[in-house]
Order: C-alpha cells, then structure tokens, then sequence
C-alpha cells in the first residue's frame, strides 16, 4: 500500500488531526482558532452553487470530434476542415427536473458540445429533437414555468403543462414528438441530437449557407417505455448518468455521426415555410443529409462539479466559418445563456478550466471576481502601445441583409405553414401502428394526471388538429379510464 498523502488545509499547512477538533481539555469547548475544522464547516456551506433553471439534472464526458468528409465548399470553420480532430466535452440533461431528479422522467434531453476549436471554443448546445415547444423568445420562460413547480404547493402540474400547450397551437409538433417513443430515450448513447435551428456556414469565398446539425446516435436509437421509465425512476434515478459512466470505463466509447442539412442562402427568402421557423424541420427529401464526422466520447470526468457543473455552454460561441441565423429563438438565447453563467458561475466564469479556450485568449475583458488569469498593459482600444488588433481577414462572420419596420408579431405566413401539418405527418407516415397505439396510451397516462375538465376539452381538439383518429381515440380513452 503507498502511504497517503498529508492531509492539509487548503493553505497546504498539515493539519495535526481530522477526528478531533480543539478543544479545552478533553471535555472542554470548542475553540475559535481551530482553523481547520471552520474552514471545514465553512467550505460544507457553501458547496452547492445554483442549480441551471432549466436542464439542471444531467451528465457528460469529454471526447474528440473527427472530420470524415470534404465539407469545405459550405464552411471555411477549421473545425469541419478535412482530417481535422478536436477535442470536445459533452452534457446531456433532462429540462425540467431539478439536480437530483430522475433520469428518466419524459422530456426532451438536452445534448450541449463544446468544441475546443483551433479558432477558439464553438458551442453546439442543442437537444435530442429536431424542433421545439414555442418559436417565439417571449414564450419560452413562460414555457418553463409551466413545466416546472406551481408557485402554492410546489408541486409538478400535469394541468398547468397541458393548460399551456394546448394555448399554444405551435407546441403541437414537440409535443407529438415528446409523447412518442423518443420522449424516454434507453440512454444517452441511444439518442441523436439535433440542433434545431437552422445555423449559418460561410465558405472561403464568402458564400453563406443555412444549416441544421444532425448527430446521429451510431448505436442505434433505442427508448423506454413509459412503464420501464416508471420502474426505473424508482430504481436508479441516475440510469443515465451511471450508464455513460461505465459504459466509457469499459471502453464502449459512444460515437455519433454528423450530418447536416444544407439550405442555399437565397432558397430561404422563398422555400414554401419560413425555415428558421423552430417548430417545424426541413423535410430530408428537400434537404438530405450530408455526411461531416464522427464524434466520440471516451473520457469520463473526475470532478463532476468543476468539470460538468460549472461547464458552460452558449450558443453565442460561433468560429470563423460558422454563424447564427434570423430564428428569434436563436437570437435571444444568444444574450440568455452567457447572462445564465454570469448569475450562476460569476463573470470571470470562462476562466474556469472546462471553459476556458485551448487558444491564446486576448479580449480586453479586464477584473472582476474570481478573475484568475493576469491582464497586461494597454487595457483599451485602440492604443499606440502594441495591444491586440481586430484582424477582419481572420474572422468570417456571416452577414446577412435585412429590412423593415419595427413590429411585435408573429413570422410572415407563406404558402405551407400551419402547426399541425409536421406533427399530423410524424403521426400518420412516420410511426407504425405499435408506435401510434404507444404515442395514444403515453398522452392518455398524462392527461389523466389531475388534467381539469375545460383543459381536457382544449386537449382532444388539439389532437383531432393534428390527427382526427388520434384525438378521437385519446378522448376515448380518457373517458373509458374516467367511467
Ligand atoms: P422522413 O421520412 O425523411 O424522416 C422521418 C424521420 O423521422 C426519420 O428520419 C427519423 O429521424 C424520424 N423518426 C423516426 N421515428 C421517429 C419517432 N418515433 N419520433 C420522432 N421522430 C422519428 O420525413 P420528413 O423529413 O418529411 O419528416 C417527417 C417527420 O419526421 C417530421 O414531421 C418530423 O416530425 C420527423 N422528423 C424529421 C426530421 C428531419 O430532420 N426531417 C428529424 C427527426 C424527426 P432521424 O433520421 O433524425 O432519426
Ligand atoms: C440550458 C435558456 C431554448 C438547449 C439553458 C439555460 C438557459 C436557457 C438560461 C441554463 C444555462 C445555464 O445555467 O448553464 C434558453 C432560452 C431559450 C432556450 C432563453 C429560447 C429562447 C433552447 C433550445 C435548445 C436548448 C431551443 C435546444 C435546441 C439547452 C441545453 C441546455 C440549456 C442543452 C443545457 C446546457 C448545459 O448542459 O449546460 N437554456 N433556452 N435551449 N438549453 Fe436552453
């Protein structure tokens, strides 16, 4: 056996003893200058630091992103150049469950990368869906809230869910999706993750295209149902968390292939929906998927909370090469993330190690708590002293024209838009009859979870939206269970 290493303070001073505090006499009081032992009672108190508000229940692991295709003709990022290999951490979450809740509750799960880029960090911080509850960022707050606690009784409400969505017609296509089978995915390696918006890449020539990222799972989709859910919640509330743990301790590293689509910057002014509209995809036969690289995770964290608590994701993080597009949602996340961190972690919290950039970092950011990396002289810009310079040549931000009056309302209709046309074809082309029959029971189970009468009404009607024989069978359902 190696001998173990003194124990200290966190001054590095060895402390004489972990068992016995100081004390008058061996049944005397405590005394005050026992400086370990506050220093003990103190770092207890304050080791928690805020839960995320929504996704704070998840896990990750560190890997390596692998370009396995030519995709330079659409993106000048480093990141996506052929043979490039860059490091990357991953967190998956549930969204409305606290820390401790149960993995495998129904809900969409969070799949946030971070790419230790060449070019700096880039962050993909999407979900295990291709769309979303609302499309625009004044409901999303709103949103979380509905999913969350009631303010009375603190407790998680089936009729405040239900009251929400079923006021918001444009949830219908998430909702579908989440009452399916991949609402309870197996695992985290089972799942693929989806960017949901549409992204910009610019190529070398300046061209700019419109994206959607596509991590396809490389194990095979694979979900729970919601019996199998239940029983597992009881059992291990940290399924997924331990699952990805061991599985990489055994050296089943989980790989996902990537793949986007690709939209030609003018088809978007004209394509028959508006395409950075977050409740809709693009269909596959108007925009294939074009094969990228390979993701692998096979590096497990050995401090949870310095290494996946105090990560940081922002969708802000775009490289050269790569961009934002016109989705309101994006754009509004693009303010709310960084302010996340800032409230939760503290402003200097891209100074935490997980965060920080493999590359040389020269902002002008300047002090602040917990700043740790030291600031040179000239603090300002632009100086004659020989501080950084913004280099235009290095940079390939997409740019795009726009025009119009100032207006609070919703995107301009085109030709095939409604919210219950993508759902309505998930339901009737995508799912097969044990699907279907599935998708029937889980929105049944849920609605019969204290859902109050007007509530229920508004529900089989939004289900007869997006499929007659659906809502009808959901209310037949409810009923017979009602009787
Ligand atoms: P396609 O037939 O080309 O695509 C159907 C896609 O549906 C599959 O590729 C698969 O996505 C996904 N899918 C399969 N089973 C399920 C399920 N149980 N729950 C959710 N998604 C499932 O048709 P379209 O592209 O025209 O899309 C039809 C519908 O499929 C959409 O309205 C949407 O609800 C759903 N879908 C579409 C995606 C897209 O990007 N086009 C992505 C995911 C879902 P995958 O290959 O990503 O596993
Ligand atoms: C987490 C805001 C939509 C994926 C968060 C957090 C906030 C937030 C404040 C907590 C961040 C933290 O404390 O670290 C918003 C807003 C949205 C929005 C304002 C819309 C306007 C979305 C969408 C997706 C998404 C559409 C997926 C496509 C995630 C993920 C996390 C997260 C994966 C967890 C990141 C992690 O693991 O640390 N969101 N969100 N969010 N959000 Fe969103």
């Amino acid at each position: 056996m190696t001998t173990p290493k003194p124990t200290t303070t966190d001054a590095g001073i060895p402390v004489a003893s972990q068992e016995h505090s100081l004390t008058v006499g061996p049944d005397g009081p405590i005394l005050l200058h026992d400086h370990y032992l506050i220093e003990q009672m103190a770092n207890f108190n304050r080791e928690r630091i805020p839960e995320r508000q929504p996704h704070a229940k998840g896990s990750g692991a560190f890997g390596y992103f692998e370009v396995t295709n030519d995709v330079s003709a659409y993106t000048k990022a480093a990141v996506f150049q052929p043979g490039t290999r860059t490091g990357t951490l991953i967190r998956f979450s549930t969204v409305a469950g606290e820390r401790g809740s149960p993995d495998t509750w129904r809900d969409p799960r969070g799949f946030a990368l971070k790419f230790y880029t060449s070019e700096g960090n880039f962050d993909m911080v999407g979900n295990n869906t291709p769309v979303f509850f609302v499309r625009d960022p004044l409901k999303f707050q709103h949103f979380i809230r509905s999913q969350k606690r009631r303010a009375d009784n603190g407790l998680r409400d089936h009729d405040m869910q239900w009251d929400f969505w079923t006021l918001s017609p444009e949830s219908a296509h998430q909702v579908t999706w989440l009452m399916g089978d991949r609402g309870i995915p197996r695992t985290w390696r089972h799942m693929n993750g989806y960017s949901s918006h549409a992204y910009s890449w610019v190529n070398a020539a300046g061209e700019i295209f419109w994206v959607k990222y596509h991590f396809v799972t490389d194990q095979g989709i694979e979900f729970f149902t919601q019996a199998e859910a239940d029983e597992m919640a009881g059992k291990d509330t940290d399924y997924h968390r331990r699952d990805l743990f061991e599985a990489i301790q055994r050296g089943e590293y989980p790989s996902w292939t990537l793949k986007v689509q690709i939209m030609p910057f003018e088809e978007a002014k004209t394509y028959r929906f508006n395409p950075f509209d977050l409740t809709k995809v693009w269909p596959h036969g108007d925009y294939p998927l074009h094969e990228v690289g390979r993701l692998t995770l096979n590096r497990n964290p050995t401090d949870h909370h310095t290494q996946i608590e105090q990560a940081a994701f922002e969708p802000n993080n775009q490289v050269p090469g790569t961009g934002l597009s016109p989705d309101k949602m994006l754009l509004a996340r693009d303010f709310s993330y960084a302010d996340a961190h800032r409230a939760r972690l503290g402003v200097n919290y891209k100074q935490i190690p997980v965060n920080e950039s493999k590359v040389e970092v020269n902002s002008y950011s300047k002090d602040g708590v917990m700043r740790v990396h030291n600031v040179s002289d000239p603090v300002y810009a632009p100086n004659s002293y020989g501080g950084p310079q913004a280099d235009p040549t290095r940079t390939a931000e997409p740019l795009w024209h726009l025009d119009g009056d100032m207006v609070r309302t919703a995107y301009t209709l085109r030709s095939d838009d409604d919210d219950w046309g993508q759902p309505g074809t998930l339901v009737r082309k995508v799912l097969d009859d044990a699907a279907r029959d599935r998708l029937v029971n889980n929105i049944v189970g849920h609605l019969l979870n204290r859902v109050t009468e007007p509530v229920l009404l508004r529900a089989f009607e939004y289900w007869r939206n997006v499929d007659k024989d659906l809502g009808d069978r959901v209310e037949q359902g409810v009923r017979a269970a009602q009787r």
